[in-house]
């Protein structure tokens, strides 16, 4: 009763279009399968999230559902490996505890989901260590779990988080687009894997393989975005939830797959097919693929598994209403703004939330304030790199390259540890290409700017925290 009635409550304004994929009826069953594949090796599966806290409800929520996905698909649990910080089901906002759903009058997602990593355990190192197969680092953390692949395995890895210039958050952490690629070569030259699949939700999600990630070594990735452009989130509630249930790319192509659940012919559908189905119904960011294109002829279920079900008939995909989501810098502003709409607010809930977005444009300004000041400090002393890097408010597109990590790992770090945490302020990550523009110019230019963020930061006002 209570949760019709929650659910009844729930005002939808934006939503995810989920297209479908042409089946192709010739008997699959003339290939050759193995289980619940038509792959001869073991199947890993890697999910992540690397955000917290209530708004960023949908990140968790699209990971829960993946795990249904691939648990119903067949993928044997000892295969799959979970990792999110775990703080949304029993949060005090939720109101059915214990709950995720994953769209608005969806299933329960969270149902079931063993998680082998969880709040502080949910970090960079541990991801490495976790797809690299380093079981001695991980032995007392967690579950313990890693991927003990081999040269006939496949391995999928959806990551669903905050992204910035060349690299995705962790809730404390920043996985760097060199470090990961690190870990992709070694795994490969160690015949970690036969393919591996990359689906990557994350804003600047291309930034971390467009240039970087090797064409020949049989891993492709997917990207929600481009390099430059925000990922979109998508299902909105209102009260009593104010969040996203859901991120555009991961409900689209998580739903096509839940349309086809028990029809054999998703047997053959190839990482193409969904690839291309997946970028024409989403029309806010540029779905993106990078890498080894020879896995875009596997099929999908090489990956992620399917469920044979022959009594089943083919069930008709609903097409859903095309409306457009929310761009991942503008979901908590909408948030808030949307509390205010509440004609049952009353006048102490009003005035904090009234209070909160003041307080958060006086922090912007702070923090828009010291980048423009470190960028204008740089920029007086080596003035000739200014062509490359373009202005601060319109820094120039820049392909990253692997040299320049040291350099801009270096300032994300000194920036973290001297002025205000990069992974707690939403509103950071969508100004830091023009720092990766310096380290582009010049790659031992980050002892010179390292001295000017120390120096612009010594004054800020303390525990800088989610300014979106
Ligand atoms: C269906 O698949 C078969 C075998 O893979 C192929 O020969 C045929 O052309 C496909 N048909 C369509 C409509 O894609
Ligand atoms: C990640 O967590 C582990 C414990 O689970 C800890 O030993 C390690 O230092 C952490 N790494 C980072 C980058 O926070
Ligand atoms: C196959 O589909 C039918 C009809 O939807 C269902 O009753 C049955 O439980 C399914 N079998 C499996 C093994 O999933
Ligand atoms: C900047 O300050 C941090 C401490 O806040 C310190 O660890 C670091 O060495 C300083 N960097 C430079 C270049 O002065």
């Amino acid at each position: 009763m209570r949760i019709l009635y929650l659910i009844s409550m729930v005002a939808l304004s934006i939503g995810c279009f989920a297209g479908s994929v042409q089946k192709n009826d010739s008997n699959p069953k003339t290939k050759r399968k193995i289980g619940n594949s038509v792959y001869e090796g073991k199947q890993w599966v890697v999910l992540v999230t690397g955000s917290s806290g209530w708004e960023n409800y949908r990140h968790q929520a699209d990971i829960c559902h993946a795990y249904q996905i691939v648990k119903a698909n067949g993928i044997p649990e000892e295969n799959i490996i979970t990792m999110m910080v775990d703080d949304i089901a029993y949060n005090k906002k939720n109101p059915i505890k214990g709950k995720i759903y994953n769209k608005p009058y969806g299933h329960n997602v969270y149902k079931g989901v063993k998680i082998d990593y969880r709040a502080n355990d949910v970090n960079s190192t541990n991801f490495l260590n976790i797809i690299t197969g380093n079981k001695e680092a991980m032995q007392s953390v967690g579950s313990g779990k890693v991927v003990e692949g081999g040269p006939h395995d496949t391995i999928f890895v959806n990551f669903v988080t905050h992204g910035s210039t060349g690299f995705l958050s962790f809730p404390d952490s920043f996985l760097f687009a060199d470090e990961l690629n690190n870990a992709f070569n070694n795994m490969y030259t160690n015949g970690n894997f036969a393919k591996m699949l990359l689906y990557i939700e994350a804003s600047y999600g291309g930034s971390l393989f467009d240039g970087i990630l090797n064409e020949r070594t049989n891993i492709m990735a997917v990207t929600a975005s481009g390099p430059r452009e925000n990922s979109y989130a998508c299902y909105y509630v209102g009260f009593p939830y104010y969040t996203f249930l859901g991120d555009d790319f991961s409900v689209t192509w998580m739903e096509n797959s839940d349309s086809m659940y028990g029809d054999f012919s998703a047997a053959d559908i190839t990482v193409f097919e969904d690839y291309s189905v997946v970028r024409e119904a989403i029309d806010d960011s540029n779905v993106m693929i990078y890498g080894d294109y020879h896995i875009g002829n596997e099929p999908l279920s090489s990956f992620i598994g399917y469920q044979e079900n022959d009594s089943q008939s083919t069930k008709a995909i609903s097409k859903k209403t095309v409306m457009s989501g929310m761009s991942s810098k503008d979901v908590d502003e909408y948030s808030v703004l949307d509390q205010l709409t509440n004609d049952k607010l009353t006048a102490i809930k009003k005035s904090e939330l009234e209070t909160e977005l003041s307080k958060n444009n006086r922090m912007r300004s702070i923090i828009n304030n010291i980048f423009r000041d470190i960028y204008s400090k740089v920029l007086t002393a080596t003035p000739e790199i200014k062509e490359i890097v373009g202005e601060y408010d319109a820094p120039h597109n820049q392909q990253l390259t692997l040299k320049m990590f040291p350099c801009y790992r270096s300032i994300i770090n000194t920036i973290s540890d001297s002025c205000f945490s990069l992974t707690q302020n939403p509103y950071t990550l969508d100004r830091l290409n023009v720092f990766a523009n310096l380290c582009v110019a010049d790659n031992q230019i980050h002892e010179l700017v390292n001295n000017l963020v120390n120096e612009s930061c010594a004054n800020i006002p303390k525990n800088i925290i989610n300014v979106f």
